[in-house]
């Protein structure tokens, strides 16, 4: 199912001000890619899932899924976020189950594609074990296999991972790329971490800091299964840090100070390059 963002744009009211968060977007993601969405915070990168999901409208500028606007929220699109919103009372296999006993799918048919999942993520042990006595990466873990079992073609993830820890994180990407090349899934995965993007993505959206700014495109054409210390990776994590710096510079001069920047900061530069400066 192909996706298609035209000429999206997104304005909130505050108070009696104008907040301009997206202008002009233009996007399409193929059937089956794994698109990461790239930027630093309050960028409008949430803004934007959001309207794909159709929880959010946007000021102009439509979403187009397989022909048809998309207005509402449906079936064709699967969300996780970054809160696991789990029923910490229920069994990890019901939590599971849950959107699919609601919309009334037969027991025998919602139990065999919950295991299906729960197996797929590596939880099939776990299965009846409380929600509440599991730890962060596992209900992830959880809501990504809840998120599966709702058969949409497109899968939109919010940081998923951006509250666990980094052992936990490393794991969840992996998993996160075999569960694609498993599902076939079209994926818009939004993070700020340029490693996370680099080794799912098939394609980096780096959005920029303010809507004045266009946003960049970055294709990674690197084998699979990608590790994070793995030479290629690194190489093109760090091509896109650059332009990633820049982009969180903005961000900080506008915030703090108009001559914040990472070079000029005695801490935040690299010390061994400025060895003999001022002797
Ligand atoms: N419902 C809302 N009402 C008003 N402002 C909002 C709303 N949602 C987000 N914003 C503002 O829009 C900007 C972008 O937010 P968001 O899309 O959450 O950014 P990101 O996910 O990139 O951190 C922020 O300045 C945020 O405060
Ligand atoms: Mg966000």
């Amino acid at each position: 199912m192909s996706l298609v963002i035209e000429g999206l744009s997104k304005k909130y009211k505050k108070n009696n001000t104008e907040l301009e968060v997206l202008r002009s977007i233009d996007l399409t993601v193929k059937d089956g890619e794994f698109v990461c969405v790239l930027g630093p915070s309050g960028c409008g990168k949430s803004t934007l899932l959001n309207i794909i999901a159709g929880f959010e409208k946007p000021s102009s500028g439509k979403v187009i899924l397989d022909g048809k606007e998309v207005t509402s929220p449906g079936p064709d699109r699967a969300v996780v976020f970054q809160e696991h919103a789990l029923f910490p009372w229920l069994k990890v296999i019901d939590n599971v189950e849950f959107g699919m006993k609601v919309s009334g799918v037969p027991k025998n048919v919602r139990r065999e594609k919950a295991l299906r999942y729960l197996k797929m993520m590596n939880l099939i042990k776990f299965k009846d074990a409380f929600a509440s006595e599991l730890s962060g990466g596992m209900k992830q873990k959880v809501s990504i296999a809840r998120a599966l079992c709702l058969d949409s073609n497109i899968l939109l993830m919010d940081e998923p991972f951006s509250a666990l820890d980094s052992q936990t994180r490393d794991i969840l990407r992996m998993e996160t790329q075999k569960m694609w090349r498993n599902t076939k899934k079209t994926i818009v995965f939004i993070t700020h971490s340029i490693e996370e993007a680099v080794i799912l993505a098939d394609r980096v959206i780096l959005m920029p800091s303010s809507p004045d700014s266009e946003k960049k495109e970055f294709r990674i054409q690197l084998a699979r299964p990608r590790k994070i210390d793995s030479l290629d990776v690194t190489y093109m994590v760090s091509s896109i840090m650059k332009e990633f710096k820049r982009e969180v510079e903005k961000v900080a001069k506008a915030d703090f100070d108009e001559r914040w920047g990472m070079e000029q900061d005695p801490i935040l530069c690299d010390i061994d390059s400025n060895m003999g400066i001022g002797l």
